[in-house]
């Protein structure tokens, strides 16, 4: 494992803002995992643990502590539609390898940006289902303390609980999901899967900016009857802008990188939207984005 200094954060979040890391480490094997959070540990320094950066607002100040990228590309499918997948390993090709081998259940998460350590750690979703729903176990390497040191732990839910874009391990952060098993089912009409990946495809490119640089959704629903896009919407806020951040004309969950945009000018933004939204409707609005900050 090779830690390096003053990694810049711009690259590394689909926002593409953000200062530098001070220390940085890409992490392949369980080892190297274990490696970087003992050497973070003990220089008591703190640890953000980074997947694709798809729902990460990297702070124009950067981070002063190590940031772990997990690049854990271990895939393997078993005959009883086990698919068992390194968290490094994009969405995108749990969904495409998924489809290839017959496999259904996963087809909600055509388009989904990230990894899929990100998706178990935020439980992502997206029409009606959501990773946790899927898993049956996941591996972490933990921090000591948390859930048993360095070793490599296998958790299963109901240990690993997951609710709204919630998991427990937004309670563990020093913790690496390493590794996860997802169970998916043998479909006997391959075809019927390919259909439904194009179905969710074409209904997010509808309805989100896609190509932009974003972070998805920046803020959850604060209900199922109350949509912060809807709610956002109806404040007037599309288009907005503060510097080169931009409610997105297309979906106003979504902030859009316009080109020039600093963290600032799109914390700013969220804070904004957070008061027009209170102003408007009393309804405090929460971040789904996570800041990679001090
Ligand atoms: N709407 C508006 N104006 C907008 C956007 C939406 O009026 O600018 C209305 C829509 O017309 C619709 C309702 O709000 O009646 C809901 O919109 P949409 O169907 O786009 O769903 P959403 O609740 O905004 C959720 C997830 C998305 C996921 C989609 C598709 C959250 C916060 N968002 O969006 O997830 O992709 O459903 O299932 O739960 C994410 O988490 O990053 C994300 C993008």
């Amino acid at each position: 494992m090779h830690i390096q200094e003053n990694i810049s954060l711009v690259p590394l979040t689909t926002f593409r803002v953000g200062g530098p890391a001070r220390f940085f480490a890409r992490v392949r094997s369980s080892e190297e995992a274990a490696e970087a959070l003992s050497w973070a540990e003990a220089r008591s320094m703190p640890v953000f643990v980074l997947g694709g950066g798809t729902n990460v607002l990297a702070a124009d100040e950067g981070f002063p502590g190590l940031v772990i990228k997990v690049e854990n590309t271990d895939f393997e499918m078993q005959s009883d539609g086990s698919v068992t997948v390194g968290a490094g390993v994009p969405m995108g090709r749990v969904v495409q390898e998924a489809a290839k081998a017959g496999l259904t259940g996963f087809e909600w998460a055509a388009g989904l940006p990230g990894t899929v350590g990100g998706a178990i750690f935020g439980n992502a979703g997206a029409f009606g289902h959501a990773t946790g729903e899927f898993i049956r176990e996941v591996t972490v390497i933990g921090s000591a303390g948390v859930i048993g040191g360095s070793d490599p732990t296998i958790l299963a839910p109901p240990e690993v609980q997951f609710r709204y874009r919630w998991s427990n391990f937004k309670e563990w952060p020093g913790t690496v999901i390493f590794r996860g098993v997802f169970q998916l089912k043998t479909d006997n009409d391959p075809a019927s899967i390919t259909a439904e990946i194009q179905r969710v495809m074409a209904a997010r490119c509808a309805h989100q900016p896609l190509g932009d640089r974003s972070e998805g959704c920046i803020f959850k629903n604060p209900s199922a009857k109350q949509l912060a896009g809807k709610l956002i919407d109806e404040c007037g806020l599309k288009g907005v802008r503060v510097g080169g951040a931009e409610v997105s004309r297309k979906h106003a969950n979504f902030i859009v990188n316009i080109g020039s945009a600093t963290a600032r000018d799109i914390m700013q933004l969220i804070l904004l939207i957070k008061q027009r939204v209170y102003e408007k409707t009393g309804i405090e609005l929460e971040e789904e984005v996570r800041y990679l900050k001090a």
